[in-house]
């Protein structure tokens, strides 16, 4: 007997460790990505079921609930990864989607098979879906599955939201099957972006591609009219603060300071290992810094944090040695002997472990040349109590909308960079104080919980979707605001 419930959220990855404890219990894995750390912050507590790819080839693991959570794996088959999530979803969509800052790649063969798994993934929702439930289809792996839910199920509110950058027209119109596309994500009740020019491009598609009566919060076609808006992905701001104030974890800051050398300064810098992230413009920036002499190694250190990323797909793997050679050009020039220029990290640490990082950094360097949002950046705010710290940060991240008081640069612009770095460096201490008050004030009135509400409320208007969420201490002073439509 399938077990059903009244909110199920479908995502192409669970958040879970597969690697199963010996005990045979299943722990929380906060793997890294975007997706998964937000929807961790707000389903860990409520009775949803989330339907995923646990990673790997073959058959699902049967993985146990993870508290009120129920978890519904999907498996993959060889030529299906290859095919749906290599392929088309992290070849040709992902870097579209990009702004192309790599060439995204059109291969036929590839679209059946992410059609089949989308289908797959829209059954298992219709499966564990009570009448009426809502369902909440998340990012670009599963574009077709609201239209594939609807017709299954039509009794259900269906959700979806894009975690990454909606393209401009003019780029998503080279995508052949631009047409089911679209049609397969506007399958849903409300169609959630980061930003309000995403809804405003399929908007103009829309009304260009399916003859619907588009503006930017609606889109009417085929008898059925589905809202769009925008709604910034966050952080749990309540987490990292309390990560960042733990104990063990300023002792580990420390300690982390004294086996760099005691620098006068620590740039750092998390991401996932991938071409979005302007890895290497800023690897080029620093290190003609180093060349022309206005940044010394014993008195700057950089920390590249890179966890590997989609490594069976060639463009990943090629831009890896692209990085391992830059770092080990730049520390074979200006490093010395127990000093790098550069400290060069290439694995996942866990959360007490990245706000121990965020804490060290005097300067936190977050440069993707397009970014859906960038939680890094928002958790290196929320990780410093003393409001002390330099957040530089792309204007191509759909962070750099909401903060503004970073030292925004374009990341293209390598001279513009270099001198972005050194003003941050170099800022006054009253300077830096009055960006991260400001910073972390917005933050905490827009937090994970908030975006949750936000956009659960819009989906369902009864607030019965809301009620499930978790409850959580905020900091004296500060309410979840829900913007009005109005205002995004
Ligand atoms: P993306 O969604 O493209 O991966 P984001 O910056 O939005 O980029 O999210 C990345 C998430 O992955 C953040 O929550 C960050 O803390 C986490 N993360 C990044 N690097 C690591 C790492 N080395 N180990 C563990 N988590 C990481
Ligand atoms: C981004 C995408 C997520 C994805 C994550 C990690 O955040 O928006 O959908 O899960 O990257 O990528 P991966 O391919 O490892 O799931």
């Amino acid at each position: 007997m399938v077990r059903q419930s009244a909110l199920v959220v479908v995502a192409n990855r669970l958040p879970l460790d597969d690697s199963a404890a010996p005990d045979g219990a299943c722990e929380w894995r906060r793997s890294p990505g975007g997706l998964a750390s937000a929807l961790h912050a707000i389903l860990k507590q409520t009775p949803a079921t989330w339907v995923g790819w646990a990673g790997g080839i073959g058959d699902a693991p049967a993985l146990p609930d993870i508290g009120s959570l129920r978890i519904r794996p999907i498996s993959l088959g060889q030529d299906e990864l290859r095919g749906y999530y290599e392929g088309f979803a992290n070849s040709t969509l992902w870097p579209l989607y990009h702004d192309a800052v790599e060439q995204p790649v059109f291969d036929r063969g590839w679209w059946e098979t992410y059609r089949s798994v989308n289908r797959r993934f829209a059954a298992a929702a219709a499966e564990v879906a009570e009448p009426g439930a809502a369902v909440w289809v998340q990012d670009y792996h599963l574009q077709l599955v609201p239209a594939m839910l609807r017709e299954l199920r039509p009794d259900l509110l269906i959700g979806f939201f894009l975690h990454v950058p909606f393209p401009p027209p003019e780029l998503f119109m080279q995508l052949p099957r631009r047409v089911e596309l679209l049609r397969g994500m506007l399958g849903a009740d409300l169609v959630g972006f980061q930003r309000p020019q995403a809804a405003h491009n399929v908007a103009q598609l829309a009304t260009k591609l399916l003859d619907a009566e588009s503006t930017d919060d609606q889109i009417t076609f085929a008898g059925r009219t589905v809202r769009t808006g925008a709604f910034p992905v966050s952080i749990d701001v309540a987490e990292m603060r309390a990560l960042a104030a733990r104990p063990d974890v300023v002792a580990h800051a420390r300690q982390l300071r004294a086996d760099l050398g005691l620098p006068r300064r620590v740039l750092l810098s998390v991401d996932r290992l991938d071409y979005t992230k302007g890895i290497e413009h800023r690897l080029t920036a620093y290190s003609e810094l180093l060349r022309d002499g206005r940044v010394k190694v014993r008195d700057t250190v950089m920390v590249q944090v890179a966890v590997p990323s989609r490594e069976r797909v060639e463009s990943y793997r090629a831009l890896r040695d692209r990085i391992e050679g830059e770092v080990g050009r730049i520390n074979g020039e200006y490093g010395r002997v127990g000093e790098p220029a550069i400290h060069y990290l290439n694995q996942p640490f866990d959360r007490a472990a990245l706000a121990a990082l965020y804490r060290t950094a005097d300067v936190m360097v977050v440069t993707p040349l397009r970014d859906g949002m960038n939680l890094v950046a928002k958790e290196y705010v929320a990780a410093r109590p003393d409001a002390s710290g330099a957040l530089v940060l792309s204007e191509f991240a759909g962070a750099a909308a909401e903060l503004h008081d970073a030292f925004l640069v374009n990341p293209h612009d390598v001279d513009g960079l270099k001198e972005t770095l050194l003003r941050a460096m170099e800022a006054r201490p009253a300077d830096l104080t009055a960006r991260m008050t400001a910073m972390r004030e917005h933050l905490d009135r827009h937090d994970i919980l908030a975006w949750a509400r936000d956009y659960l409320t819009t989906l369902d208007q009864s607030g019965r979707l809301v009620a499930w969420l978790p409850r959580q201490a905020r900091p004296p002073g500060t309410s979840p605001t829900v913007p009005s439509p109005a205002s995004r």
